[in-house]
């Protein structure tokens, strides 16, 4: 990794890391699926900001509606900065350019944007009221605001099995329990429009989407996600420091994941709230 261990982090503990299993998840998104609450209102010439843009996949279809005008994309982690460079340079995306930098303090002037677009941010930045207030100085008056991020206990795995259920014997849980945690926000999907009414924002429309998980080919890539990522040293270790979980309630949910893998009904499907609102 190329980010200098000991400088502040701006999320100082990121659930999710950064790791390949994790990364895996964001290269299945894309801003057809991602940001279909929004495409409607992006027209071409708008300068769209892409906050916590990750690798970037969602951002270069965004790049798309607005071209020729201009999609910056900013994350925390240089990492991700490189990829999401990556991405856009290898689909011709001319006009997406990508920068690190910390939700509570862009490096741009106020009233720089048209549009400002955060997804699966507020789920993990701990000061929800900074992040949008940053995005609401660096949007031009009439400016649009918008975000979609997970809803923890609407999301389901069915059947509940350990695999799935809000409760802590429950992987997800449990997983919901970390993220509280590490400063993050489990049930922000549901909670966009107040946090937007609250950060000054006029005009709201909120919604939901479910993200399903049905083929042969979405459990397996599923189940590769939870073994991977959740049930990797870096998750479980986390996990048990904070006291949320321990490693016999880990050595369950794997034999659970395997039982839930074999159920002809298994199917899971992960519960976005999102929310488009104006800056007066
Ligand atoms: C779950 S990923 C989502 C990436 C992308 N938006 C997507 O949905 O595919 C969250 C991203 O937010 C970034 N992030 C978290 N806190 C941040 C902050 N305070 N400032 C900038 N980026 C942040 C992380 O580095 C990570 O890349």
């Amino acid at each position: 990794m190329s980010r200098d261990e000991t400088r502040a982090e701006p999320t100082p503990t990121y659930t999710m890391g950064y790791g390949p299993e994790f990364r895996k998840m964001l290269e299945r998104r894309n801003a057809a699926d991602c940001a279909a609450h929004l495409l409607p209102h992006l027209e071409p010439g708008m300068r769209l900001l892409d906050l916590g843009c990750g690798p970037g996949t969602i951002s270069v279809g965004l790049a798309d509606a607005v071209a020729p005008g201009a999609l910056h994309g900013v994350d925390m982690e240089e990492t991700q900065i490189e990829m999401a460079r990556a991405a856009a340079a290898a689909g011709g995306h001319a006009n997406a350019t990508f920068q690190t930098g910390d939700a509570t303090a862009l490096p741009f002037e106020d009233a720089s944007f048209d549009v400002v677009h955060c997804h699966a941010l507020l789920n993990h930045a701990p000061d929800t009221a900074a992040v949008l207030a940053e995005m609401r100085r660096v949007l031009k008056p009439g400016g649009l605001v918008s975000a979609r991020e997970v809803i923890g206990d609407s999301s389901l795995f069915e059947p509940a099995l350990a695999i799935g259920g809000t409760g802590r014997d429950a992987a997800w849980g449990t997983f919901l329990t970390l993220l509280r945690a590490n400063g993050g926000h489990p049930q922000m999907g549901k909670e966009l429009k107040g946090a937007l009414v609250a950060a000054g924002f006029t005009d709201i429309r909120a919604g939901a989407s479910f993200e399903s998980y049905n083929s042969a080919d979405d459990l397996a890539f599923l189940n590769g996600l939870i073994t991977g990522w959740y049930f990797a040293p870096r998750t479980m270790e986390a996990a048990i420091a904070h006291g949320v979980a321990s490693e016999a309630q880990f050595d369950g949910w794997r034999r659970s994941l395997e039982q839930w893998m074999s159920e002809p009904g298994a199917f899971a499907a992960f519960a976005w709230g999102e929310a488009i609102g104006r800056k007066p």
